[in-house]
């Protein structure tokens, strides 16, 4: 049983495990980049990897935050590695007549490794002959075991039910092996580089919005009364809209929809008043004037907007009720960064809010139930 010496001076398993995210994304990294050839090494892939070399399917599935980690996978493996990929929540895979491709494999993402609804997927994978991978931090658990090749997090234990130092690591694994995949594939050695010494600074850019916490403190003081949020975002971000939604409803219980913000003016548009804030995520990468349009919209119609962006860009300020600042980098690499404050906002709502915040109501953290 976890007692106070594990805690190490914080007052909650989750909060312990937000501020060692920046040692997490180390971890995730460390002995894999290979700047030299502009790659990246998996010591678990190697015996499949002629098999990886003609891929031509990738489908990604999870439950949860695993889940939408797998959004940013999606992008990333398309535009690197020019490969279709798609992700399917993990439950659903096999109940669904989708169209396989033999040469095709399926990546499981789960921190647990535990979760039945992800086991299940990997099960009727191997039925349909597909190559199984799985992205796991949990070593020797059930999913480890069931699948023919896997990756480790190598993030240490996470006691919080609610996952954060995971799930950054289970995006940079994904985009990690999108770049692996991509330079089998014709990714030049010069991009490879540039992706990876983005990566290798990913650690600090991570120190720096801890730096923040207290703004964010005090953010959530001013929205503890707050029944109803949007989270929002587009490309890449629309897994930190949906990651950041989840771990607002599971920590302080608030409701929260998330999603792609362009979907806002095809009805959800019709939720906001003063009373219903929106956060949306809106880095200054290559989606950033429509969502600051967006956010114009959401203003017109008195909404409160807290937006998300790129240190230096002071344009939202001027625009959104307040903002947050993550730290230049490159957009496939920014749900990385944006997963932090949301974390962090989630985390100190529950506390205004005197939720048990590493074990919220009705949750557990593995789910071994379909
Ligand atoms: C995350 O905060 C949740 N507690 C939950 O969604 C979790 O991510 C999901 O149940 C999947 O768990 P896994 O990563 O252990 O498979």
């Amino acid at each position: 049983k976890s007692g106070a010496a594990d805690l190490g001076g914080f007052p909650h398993f989750m909060l312990k495990e937000i501020f060692e995210q920046p040692q997490a994304l180390r971890d995730t990294m460390r002995g894999r980049l290979v700047l030299d050839e502009g790659t990246v090494r998996f010591g678990g892939l190697k015996s499949f990897e002629e098999r990886l070399r003609s891929l031509d399917a990738v489908t990604l599935v999870g439950m949860g935050t695993a889940g939408f980690t797998w959004l940013a996978g999606e992008y990333a493996i398309e535009e690197l590695a020019g490969i279709p990929t798609k992700r399917e929540v993990a439950s659903e895979f096999a109940f669904r007549r989708s169209a396989q491709s033999k040469q095709g494999c399926l990546i499981a993402v789960s921190q647990s490794g535990e979760t039945a609804d992800t086991l299940n997927a990997i099960r009727e994978a191997k039925r349909r002959g597909m190559l199984t991978l799985g992205i796991v931090n949990v070593t020797g658990s059930s999913i480890a075991r069931e699948v023919d090749a896997g990756i480790y997090n190598h993030v240490g234990p996470e006691t919080a039910v609610a996952s954060t130092k995971a799930s950054v690591s289970q995006v940079l694994l994904q985009m990690m092996f999108a770049l692996y995949l991509a330079r089998m594939r014709g990714l030049s050695k010069s991009e490879g580089q540039t992706l990876i010494k983005e990566m290798q600074k990913l650690p600090t850019y991570a120190e720096k919005i801890l730096a923040s916490a207290g703004d964010i403190k005090r953010l959530a003081k001013k929205y503890k009364k707050t029944e109803n949020f949007f989270c929002l975002g587009r490309k890449y971000n629309v897994s930190s809209a949906l990651e950041g939604a989840l771990k607002l409803k599971e920590c302080s219980y608030i409701h929260v929809e998330g999603g792609n913000i362009a979907e806002l003016k095809h009805g959800p548009i019709s939720l906001i008043d003063k009373n219903f804030p929106s956060i949306v995520i809106a880095p200054k990468d290559s989606m950033y004037e429509k969502n600051k349009s967006s956010i114009q919209e959401i203003k017109a119609r008195k909404g409160l907007v807290i937006a998300i962006t790129t240190e230096g860009n002071k344009e939202l300020a001027k625009i959104a009720d307040t903002v947050l600042y993550i730290p230049k980098t490159l957009e496939m690499l920014t749900p990385i960064l944006a997963f932090i404050p949301m974390q962090l906002f989630a985390y100190y709502l529950a506390v205004e809010r005197g939720n048990d915040v590493d074990k919220p109501r009705n949750l557990a953290k593995s789910v071994t139930v379909e």
